[in-house]
């Protein structure tokens, strides 16, 4: 084999390698600083009215149509049911999920405001 013809055999091999790894959705590194801020906050309120409240109830704190609350779900659960519909696997150490059901469709379109979502979520919280 020829120099490039090796080039070309490893670049391909490391695309799909690329490729793949993004096929399971990890948390983005963004994550890191999570959003506070009151303007944070009454987005992520807004966008959950949107997208949520069809099926999980307007308070997250209680069981809607067909979505259960969602307050005691961990960022990494919520990231993984908006991005694929899915619980993740493995699931966090301690979490159950409410439902065994696979109702939830993904709804990407979310990726980037999903932190928004979850500290909403968070901030109406009730502690037991
Ligand atoms: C089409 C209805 C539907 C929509 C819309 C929907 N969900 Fe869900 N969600 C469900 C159902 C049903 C479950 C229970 C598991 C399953 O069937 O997928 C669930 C489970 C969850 C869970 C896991 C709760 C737990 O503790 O087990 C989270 C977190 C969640 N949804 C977040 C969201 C967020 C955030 C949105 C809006 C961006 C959303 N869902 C929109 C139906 C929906």
């Amino acid at each position: 084999m020829n120099r490039s013809l090796v080039g070309a055999v490893l670049g391909s091999l490391l695309f799909s390698a690329a490729l793949f790894s993004q096929t399971k959705p990890s948390l983005p590194a963004k994550v890191q600083a999570l959003p506070t801020t009151a303007k944070d906050i009454e987005r992520g309120r807004v966008l959950y009215v949107a997208n949520c409240i069809r099926c999980h109830n307007k308070d997250p704190n209680v069981k809607g149509s067909i979505g259960p609350e969602m307050v005691d779900s961990p960022l990494s659960v919520m990231y993984s049911k908006v991005m694929t519909g899915k619980y993740p696997d493995p699931l966090p150490a301690g979490f159950v999920p409410k439902r065994k059901s696979r109702a939830m469709q993904a709804i990407p379109k979310l990726k980037a405001d999903i932190p928004v979502i979850w500290a909403y979520v968070q901030s109406v919280k009730k502690k037991k």
